[in-house]
């Protein structure tokens, strides 16, 4: 690395702050996915419910967007943060943790890359798939302002709140499966926090071909999935206690989602929020890979696995550094 770490985390809280870009709200048809159609109707009551936790959510996003920027006013905070309902989305249930949980599940992913060869400094083009409120790309554009970052989700909403907070940033909202919009061999760099620990193995060999596709040859990956490490966290918090690490490695999966019915539910109530459609077309859930699964799928998809870091993520997730080979 060019710059040393320390000159690379000045910023965050407490520092003097650049005025950042104010972001508008308003979420327009044009930006939500249409894929309404196939949802049950809800009751009368449960239209009611959503329709009032909708607006009290609204209510709730303005005061924490004068929060936040009383705090940059304050100079306490020098980045921007999403609407409060897209923030809590991704577990951030405070400003601190999503920046500190952001910077700490980000840097593992830079070390590696950097460690695999990837410059950083350079204008190289960096992908964050299924970007969420864009936890790590805070710091990839703060940190690396040279590299042409590019991001992705299916989240329409968030997506609307990242392109007005980065502007150098190139993100859109994809469609739940392949292809990215991207031509072929396009990325030096993809990561991807949190997204492989969600959806079912065919969606996962789904999204491996298409992220392949998209990465140079030679091109460097960052996936994170959930495997013994994050067994334990759930355990420790009285999930998933049948499964022992011994079992999930003899099943070599372990997928706890909810059934089609419970999720089509689950997305009418979402869209009754009035904050669109989340764009998922199947169910997700946890899921969890033993090692030797993981590294399976990886290699079967075409990727040479460099290495795995057990429980980098958040305390919980494995890291996999994998490579696109150069044919
Ligand atoms: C747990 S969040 C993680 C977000 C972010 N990477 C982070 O760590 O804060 C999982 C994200 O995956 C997104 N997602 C799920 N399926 C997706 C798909 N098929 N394509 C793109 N994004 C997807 C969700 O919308 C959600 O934002």
């Amino acid at each position: 690395m060019r710059n040393t770490a320390s000159s690379k985390l000045e910023g965050g809280f407490n520092s003097n702050p650049p005025t950042p870009t104010e972001v508008s709200l308003t979420i327009s048809p044009q930006d939500l996915h249409d894929s309404n159609s196939s949802l049950p109707s809800l009751g009368a009551g449960e239209r009611a419910l959503a329709a009032a936790k909708g607006s009290a959510k609204r209510l709730i996003d303005i005061w924490f967007s004068s929060k936040c920027a009383v705090l940059r006013g304050l100079g306490i905070i020098d980045f921007s943060l999403p609407p409060n309902h897209i923030l809590r989305r991704t577990s951030s249930h405070t400003i601190r943790h999503y920046y500190e949980s952001g910077l700490t599940s980000f840097l593992p992913i830079a070390t590696a890359a950097i460690a695999d060869g990837v410059n950083l400094d350079e204008s190289v083009s960096v992908l964050d798939f299924a970007c969420g409120a864009g936890r790590q790309l805070l710091h990839l554009t703060r940190l690396y302002p040279n590299v042409k970052a590019h991001a992705c989700d299916i989240r329409a909403d968030a997506i609307k709140y990242l392109r007005g907070a980065y502007p150098t940033a190139e993100v859109y909202a994809n469609k739940f499966d392949p292809p990215l919009k991207y031509p072929d061999a396009t990325f030096d760099l993809i990561y991807s926090v949190s997204v492989f620990s969600h959806i079912s193995v065919q969606d996962a060999q789904l999204w491996l071909a298409e992220l392949r596709r998209v990465a140079k040859p030679g091109a460097t990956l960052c996936l994170t999935f959930n495997s013994y490490t994050s067994l334990e966290r759930y355990h420790e918090s009285g999930k998933h206690s049948e499964l022992s690490a011994e079992k999930l490695k003899e099943m070599e999966f372990f997928f706890d989602a909810e059934d089609e019915a419970g999720y089509a539910r689950r997305m009418a109530r979402e869209v009754a929020l009035g904050f669109g459609h989340p764009g998922m077309l199947r169910p997700t859930g946890d899921i969890f890979y033993s090692a030797e699964k993981a590294r399976s799928l990886m290699e079967a998809a075409g990727f040479e696995l460099k290495k795995i870091l057990p429980g980098v993520i958040d305390r919980m997730q494995d890291l996999a550094v994998l490579r696109r080979p150069n044919q």
